[in-house]
């Protein structure tokens, strides 16, 4: 394979690529870069194609994508066992929802890349002190001083090789293959455990027949094994580092990991990002936050995916829980009448986020839920299909987001507040969520819809006054 040249694909050179590290040795970057062109991509073009095939399936209602990892990967957390407790955690989500979807679930990790973040303010100020902010262990350390908020390009290198040991962990894993007895059993496990578990009792009990009706027919109705990587492709220079040409249709494919996304700060139409996106053949995702207009979904359409290719084009929103029903629907009529297959995938996260009285950055589960539960009305309200959820969770028992049935408080958010970035679910609040969004799939046959699932996750949320400051990353 080959490094992907030419001017068609050097274009997106010549544009403003934002959120870009000031990486101060153009020189040591180009010697990074001429390092990563001759590494082996990290993924194979026929894996992206299938990853494309299943959300082809999403986009027509008949698979379900699942997304979830942490906000920011770091390379001193990674272990076999962080990287199995998140595997573990969206395959036990899968199979709630894909009980309740009646369809596929196509299991995605934001793993195995997910190292670079945009920033909302280019710098950090601790006790009057100011400095370069973060940007994800790709860039620079997170530690508060000068030499670590350096960015440095062999980082680069570092994120190569810790995305390898991911995928090469998550792959032994997947090989090995999912027991869904076993999944199930945990789940029911959490059940018995959890304060809100009753209230799950009956959609596990029916979980369990099915699988038990599913054994006896002998088959695997679920797809928990095949699990994919996705990351933002925030670093142009890194990605285009690792494109190489498909051998079998000469089209380029990004190597990093096989779903790539465009993130809200960066989807500007006439950025590099989405010239550099136009190049590659992955499936790839743009997240629409608040701002977006329905011109600009559409000439985001228009230049990613100008063969309206099912599977090809996912829209994550992430619009807040006060204004998804609002901003949504104009956003999906328009895209719908223009007759684009996108994958329309709730990101219930991003648009919820605020200061806690502490200072922790973090998130109400209950508006997590409400907004997942805005986007299924929309949907169903519009008579289009609602393909997935995209979350940021970790198997860890962290305390980075309120509410949930353990009921976590503003004063629990000190015990374990790990993220480097956003909060995120911990394994138990992941779980309610797959329970509390498994009632919102057919209401006719689980007789609870959406707003009641609510109304009743509200009753037991932290409910300690309202979002100060809402801010981005
Ligand atoms: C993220 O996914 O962590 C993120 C920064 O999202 P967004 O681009 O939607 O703000
Ligand atoms: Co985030």
């Amino acid at each position: 394979m080959l490094t992907l040249t030419g001017e068609a694909a050097a274009h997106w050179r010549t544009l403003v690529a934002h959120q870009r590290p000031e990486w101060p040795s153009p020189a040591e970057l180009g010697d990074v870069m001429d390092h990563l062109a001759t590494l082996l991509p990290l993924v194979t073009p026929p894996e992206c194609d299938t990853l494309t095939a299943r959300l082809a399936q999403a986009a027509e209602g008949k698979a379900f994508l699942l997304q979830g990892g942490d906000c920011a990967e770091r390379f001193d957390r990674l272990s076999t066992q962080t990287i199995h407790g998140k595997l573990r955690l969206l395959q036990r989500m899968a199979v709630i929802l894909t009980y309740a979807a009646a369809v596929p679930v196509i299991t995605v990790g934001r793993m195995a890349g997910q190292y670079a973040k945009p920033r909302s303010r280019p710098t950090e100020t601790v006790g009057g002190r100011t400095l370069p902010a973060y940007r994800g262990d790709a860039v620079n350390g997170i530690g508060f001083s000068r030499a670590e908020r350096r960015p440095d390009p062999a980082r680069l290198l570092r994120m190569y090789d810790a995305s390898r040991h991911t995928l090469d962990v998550l792959r032994a894993f997947a090989r090995g293959g999912a027991d869904l007895r076993q999944l199930h059993k945990d789940n029911e496990d959490f059940v018995s455990c959890s304060p809100a578990g009753e209230r799950y009792a009956e959609l596990a009990g029916r979980i369990g027949q099915a699988l038990s009706f599913s054994d006896a027919c002998g088959g695997d109705p679920l797809r928990t094994t095949e699990v994919f990587a996705s990351h933002e492709g925030l670093l142009l220079d890194y990605e285009a580092a690792l494109t190489r040409y498909d051998p079998r249709s000469g089209r380029g494919y990004a190597g990093s990991g096989h779903l790539l996304w465009i993130g809200d700060r960066t989807r500007q139409l006439d950025g590099a990002h989405v010239a550099f996106f136009a190049t590659i053949d992955n499936p790839i995702a743009v997240k629409l936050g608040p701002t977006t207009t329905p011109e600009q979904a559409l000439a985001l359409i228009d230049r990613l995916d100008p063969d309206r290719r099912p599977g090809r084009l996912t829209f994550v929103v992430r619009m807040g829980a006060h204004r998804v029903r609002d901003l949504l629907p104009e956003l999906v009529e328009k895209v719908t009448a223009l007759g684009a297959p996108v994958v329309w995938v709730c990101d219930p996260m991003h648009g919820n986020t605020f200061e806690a009285p502490s200072g922790h950055k973090t998130r109400r589960f209950d508006d997590i839920l409400a907004e997942v539960a805005g986007f299924f009305e929309v949907h169903e309200a519009l008579g289009t299909h609602a393909g997935g959820l995209h979350v940021e969770l970790t198997g860890e028992e962290v305390t980075e987001c309120v509410g949930g049935g353990a009921g976590l408080g503003f004063d629990d958010l000190h015990r374990s507040y790990e993220s480097a970035c956003d909060p995120r679910l911990n394994g138990g609040q992941a779980l309610d969520l797959a329970f509390l969004v498994a009632e919102m799939f057919n209401p006719r046959t689980t007789g609870a819809g959406a707003p009641d699932a609510v109304v009743n996750a509200a009753a037991w949320g932290a409910g300690h006054g309202s979002p100060s400051v809402s801010f981005d990353a």
